[in-house]
């Protein structure tokens, strides 16, 4: 399928398709950076495709709304999805292609397989979500084995999903190097997301409790206080500020393994947050942030306070 503008961007919509290219590729010896998206593309996506463009002669983007990592339920039937602006931002970073699979082409007719990641996929969205990352992992084993990317570029704002994918490409031997990328913010603070156009203005505006729990936190820790049940305390504060909003979690997790934390904090450790917002036509919009927190090193001037 051409994109009919003359530019040279390919759209592919079939897993073999993506082969051949990848194969062809790789023959010529060009690396390729895939960036996979479920579309609805905004600057934290087009900070991906900046990214993978540091890493690879050709970027590749897929966009596939995933359905397996949708639980009963969720949203996925009103889930964004905007092709044509997602195709025009693709042509103007130069994108080389964009794979753009039906569910038929990633799910053939009677699958079976799939793809599950143990203890990271428990904590935090997987108690709320517990079929998402074994959506997630399948999908983008899926997309590896089509796309043959030399890396794969992917948001910290889906830290656990990062930390699930990362797990996965050890585990099974994927020949991929995955990259991460910083959070892309508004000026206020808020976090990037596609879910984000389904905010109307006051629920917008209460939504900035992530990102301000998140400093809260960071600042006492400035501040020198390590103790973890006076952070949760200080987030908890910021988001109860959110009427419309229920915290789904607010926790302090080892960033590597995702196990909980010893008190007081010691070492760099992840906040996570995420948090349901009703809107006032009653349907709900669930949100994530996180940050990785790093408490003051022993000694500097203010660990004395330390309890
Ligand atoms: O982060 C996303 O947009 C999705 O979870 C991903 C990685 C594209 C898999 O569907």
């Amino acid at each position: 399928m051409s994109t009919g503008t003359g530019n040279p961007m390919d759209v592919i919509e079939s897993v073999s398709g993506l082969q051949s290219r990848a194969d062809a590729y790789r023959s010529a010896g060009r690396r390729i950076a895939l960036v996979p998206t479920m579309g609805a593309l905004h600057e934290g996506h087009l900070a991906l495709v900046r990214e993978a463009k540091r890493h690879a002669d050709g970027v590749w983007v897929s966009i596939f709304v995933n359905p397996t990592q949708f639980g009963a339920g969720e949203d996925l039937s009103r889930y964004p999805r905007t092709l044509e602006a997602d195709l025009a931002h693709c042509r103007a970073e130069g994108v080389d292609a964009v794979f753009l699979p039906d569910a038929a082409e990633m799910y053939p007719p009677g699958s079976q397989t799939w793809v599950e990641v143990n203890e990271l996929a428990k904590p935090l969205c997987g108690k709320s979500r517990p079929e998402h990352f074994r959506g997630v992992a399948t999908v983008v084993s899926k997309l590896f084995l089509a796309a043959k990317p030399h890396v794969a570029v992917f948001g910290e704002k889906d830290f656990q999903q990062l930390a699930v994918i990362r797990r996965m490409v050890v585990d099974l031997g994927f020949d991929v190097r995955v990259v991460g990328v910083p959070i892309v913010r508004e000026s206020d603070g808020l976090a990037l997301s596609s879910r984000n156009q389904h905010l109307d203005a006051s629920t917008r505006s209460q939504a900035l409790s992530l990102s301000r729990a998140l400093d809260s936190a960071q600042r006492a820790l400035d501040a020198g206080i390590r103790a973890v049940p006076a952070l949760l305390h200080l987030v908890a504060v910021e988001l109860d500020k959110a009427p419309a909003g229920r915290i789904d979690y607010a926790e302090l997790r080892d960033p590597d393994s995702l196990k909980p934390v010893g008190n007081p904090l010691d070492a760099p450790t992840l906040l996570a947050l995420a948090v349901v917002f009703m809107l006032p036509d009653g349907r709900e919009v669930r949100l994530i942030d996180n940050r990785v927190l790093k408490p003051q090193p022993p000694g500097s001037a203010f660990s004395e306070k330390q309890p």
